[in-house]
């Protein structure tokens, strides 16, 4: 690694505020003063901002108060002085109408929180699903030195014996529900218990892949993202994030400094093996187009065909994280993957991504399996083209029936998720198992936030006939705990005019995940007069963040990130008048 030139205390970045013989330099000093701060406390001394997305309303993160004091200890031991700042906290449970609509809108946050401030460096506290691509996306176009800090997974459920995961049994129990084989009673225990303590959800959903991913791209301390939220080590890695980012305001380790094209296809190589979300390729692509990297969806699905699946979590696997955990974790993984990865990608230890990984070892090798005997040969998750998503869309082969990953069906549309709900209930529901279902308007801009509505339930006279998974399409996302042979993020999407707007009842339709097609067997001619004959619908938002929302998102093969804050020029600091 190239090293930077210590900087000077005069150069930090906060000493513009508190530095200087000059009228603002007094009030900034003075309020210091007034917050109980002598010279001591912080002049000549980095400050760092502690970005808590803490709050009663996102039980994932109830410990990061705790979380954040132990940071506190780590920045004051290693000589700066610590601001815990908090910023909105967007837990995937109660956000609505979903975490993803205000990905966009914490990244914003981040962004401005890190430049309107003295701050010369800052740990990132997040987890639940959309906290990390949500603060990484802002620190890197801030691109001021950040440390992301995982709050860890959750302890694993229990419902009378049986390990539960969060999210993906919530499916499959509900389908057992639904179908009349589970009571009120024993609905009720597994409320009980699947969700037993802090920390993001412990299967290999959004949270626990993206948290996995920031370590791959080298702004997360070795293994901290592994660590559940309520092991001692947890503490001791959040204290360890404070010194270690105090070397890297000095040094300006920046985000833009480590993080390259190799950190993503590191990323992009681990996400395969993990058997990671779908939500994973929206985020990367987002948070790689914050740094002007490129990242089309053909680097995934290249990186998945010769990526094996190494990790055995639900919901492609059988374990969940605190075994992922105990069987030495994503260091673990790392290090079995090392062959396929660039080792010398740069990290926020000031060390490659190989020398941190040096060393270890998987100890249980049903939990993590080494090259030779992969869950399956390819990656978790595969990119689909073809006349109904002429800019791509996603699936998870990995966690679908494979007999379903080769199907072609009769098409059953739904124009909303309401219109849908209802429909599903209907015992004279025209469908069969080889429907295909399809929902649509649920896009970036339709829903708007390309809600998790991608798994659409089982039609109740299907699941009674004991059918548990169904070909499903459409241009929103499913949670990463979810499972089943659908296909999401078709873009573009049916609300600005894509392909799967002009879908009629009993269009056949094939999925072919081999070929990694997704083909509407529809004339052209058929499917101009269809386009000629469609119109968008009316707009529905004409104030506030949502008219932001869906006059700026992109689409899904873009991040869905907004148009304005993609990648440009550095903006200039703050004036201080
Ligand atoms: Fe927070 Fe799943 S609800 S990670």
């Amino acid at each position: 690694m190239s090293v930077s030139p210590r900087k000077t205390p005069e150069q930090l970045r906060s000493y513009r505020w508190y530095g200087r013989d000059e009228l603002r330099s007094f009030g900034h000093r003075s309020r210091a003063k007034q917050a109980g701060w002598g010279a001591d406390d912080y002049v000549g001394k980095p400050i760092i901002g502690i970005l808590n997305t803490w709050s009663d309303l996102n039980s994932c993160h109830m410990h990061l108060r705790l979380t954040a004091d132990a940071v506190k200890r780590g920045i004051l031991q290693a000589g700066g002085h610590p601001m815990e700042v908090p910023v909105m906290s967007v837990g995937e449970m109660l956000t609505k109408p979903t975490a993803m609509f205000h990905r966009n809108f914490l990244a914003m946050e981040t962004e401005e929180v890190l430049r309107a401030h003295p701050l010369d460096g800052a740990v990132l506290l997040g987890g639940c699903d959309k906290s990390t691509p949500g603060l990484l996306m802002g620190a890197f176009s801030a691109n001021i030195p950040v440390i992301y800090m995982p709050c860890g997974p959750m302890m694993k459920g229990n419902y009378r014996g049986t390990t539960l995961g969060s999210g993906t049994d919530v499916w499959k129990y509900w389908d057992e529900k639904r179908a009349g084989n589970l009571g009120w009673e024993e609905w009720c225990e597994i409320e009980d218990g699947i969700a037993r303590s802090p920390g993001h959800c412990m299967t290999m959903g959004t949270a626990s892949t993206m948290t996995a991913l920031a370590e791959a791209l080298g702004l997360v301390l070795p293994g901290a993202s592994s660590i559940p939220a309520v092991d001692s080590a947890h503490t001791r890695m959040a204290a360890a994030a404070g010194r270690q980012i105090l070397e890297n305001v000095w040094l300006d380790r920046t985000p833009a400094s480590l993080v390259d094209k190799r950190s993503f296809e590191n990323a992009i190589i681990t996400d395969m093996a993990l058997g990671g979300s779908t939500n994973a390729i929206v985020h990367l692509v987002a948070m790689a187009g914050r740094l002007g990297i490129p990242l089309p969806l053909e680097d995934f699905d290249a990186i998945s065909r010769r990526t094996p699946l190494l990790a055995n979590i639900r919901p492609a696997g059988k374990y969940l994280m605190e075994e992922f955990y105990q069987a030495g974790g994503l260091s673990a993984l790392l290090h079995t993957l090392r062959d396929l990865l660039h080792t010398d990608a740069l990290t926020v230890t000031g060390k490659t991504l190989g020398e941190n990984i040096e060393g270890c070892a998987a100890f249980d090798t049903d939990v993590i399996r080494p090259l030779d005997n992969p869950l399956q040969k390819e990656g978790g998750t595969a990119i689909l083209r073809g006349n109904l998503c002429p800019d791509g869309a996603v699936i998870k082969h990995a966690a679908a029936t494979p007999a379903l990953c080769q199907h072609t069906g009769p098409a059953l549309v739904f124009d909303s998720y309401p219109e849908m709900k209802k429909a599903i209930e209907d015992p004279d529901l025209d469908v069969t198992a080889d429907t295909v279902l399809i929902l649509r308007n649920a896009g970036p801009v339709g829903a708007p936030g390309m809600p998790e509505w991608g798994q659409l339930p089982i039609p109740k006279k299907l699941i009674d006939q004991g059918v548990r998974d169904m070909v499903r399409l459409s241009d929103c996302r499913m949670s990463g705990t979810s499972y089943g042979a659908c296909a999401l993020h078709l873009a573009p999407e049916s609300a600005i005019g894509g392909p799967l707007a002009l879908v009629e009842n009993g269009d056949l339709i094939e999925l072919d995940v081999a070929n990694r097609r997704l083909h509407l067997h529809v004339s052209e001619e058929e499917l101009d007069r269809r386009r000629a004959a469609w119109s968008p619908a009316p707009i529905r938002y004409h104030r506030g963040y949502p008219k932001l929302y869906v006059e700026h998102v992109t689409q899904a093969n873009e991040g869905a990130d907004f148009d304005f804050l993609q990648y440009g020029p550095a903006l200039p600091e703050p004036e201080i008048f």
